[in-house]
């Protein structure tokens, strides 16, 4: 039988829910500059909330966020974005709500290699919300659903001016690999199971 041609290929992808967070996905979270935002696993709405995201940032944030500057997001890009796997993979975001309106203002994704069980870790935060802690509580919440899944390891790949984001990991213990990269820190955290140790701490709870 024909396939249904008038269907973009691309938007045959199923949401997926993140089953750790609970029946509740969604998390009420005050940060250090006194707001209130809400913390949840992207999903398909966000399609055009995710590329007015990616159009705020300026051109050092994208070398830092994609190492080039990528002029647009399409939305077939913005599609498959929002709708990943997120049982395997993971995309969580912080949103700010103003009556009807949501305005996402960080990303924090990671994407699973099943070959080393190892998670690969990035953010984005909007230039006028950092240093509010958004990529630290992101981080500790993907670091908590990573360890629930069992993920043994995480990596980032930094550049080494981007004194921010190796400060965090640094705060969270992850370690500097050997590398022969000029521009690049390589950082690693093993995580231990949750039988194993206790349960890591967010600054939310
Ligand atoms: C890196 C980035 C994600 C950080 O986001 P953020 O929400 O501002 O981070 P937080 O507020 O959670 O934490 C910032 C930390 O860095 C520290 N910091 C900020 N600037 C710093 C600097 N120049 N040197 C050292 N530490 C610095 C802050 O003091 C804070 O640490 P603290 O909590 O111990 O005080 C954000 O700057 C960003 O989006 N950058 C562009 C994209 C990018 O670099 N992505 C990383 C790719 S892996």
């Amino acid at each position: 039988m024909r396939e249904q041609y008038w269907v973009p290929q691309y938007t045959k992808q199923e949401p997926t829910r993140v089953p750790e967070l609970g029946s509740v996905e969604i998390k009420k979270i005050r940060l250090s500059d006194g707001q209130t935002y809400f913390m949840r696993p992207l999903h398909s709405s966000d399609e055009r909330r995710l590329q007015e995201f990616f159009y705020s940032h300026n051109a050092e944030t994208l070398m830092l966020r994609y190492r080039h500057q990528p002029k647009q997001m399409s939305r077939e890009k913005a599609h498959s974005l929002v709708n990943v796997d997120q049982r395997r993979d993971l995309a969580l975001c912080l949103t700010e709500r103003q009556g009807p309106k949501q305005e996402i203002h960080a990303v924090g994704r990671y994407f699973y290699l099943d070959k080393e069980n190892l998670a690969e870790v990035a953010f984005v935060v909007r230039e006028t919300k950092r240093g509010s802690g958004m990529a630290t509580v992101l981080l500790c919440q993907m670091m908590k659903i990573a360890q629930k899944r069992g993920v043994a390891k995480m990596l980032a790949y930094v550049r080494r001016d981007n004194q921010a984001m190796l400060h965090i990991f640094e705060n969270y213990d992850f370690v500097r690999q050997p590398s022969d990269s000029l521009e690049e820190v390589v950082l690693c955290r093993t995580l231990e199971s949750t039988g194993q140790k206790s349960e890591l701490m967010c600054e939310e709870e």
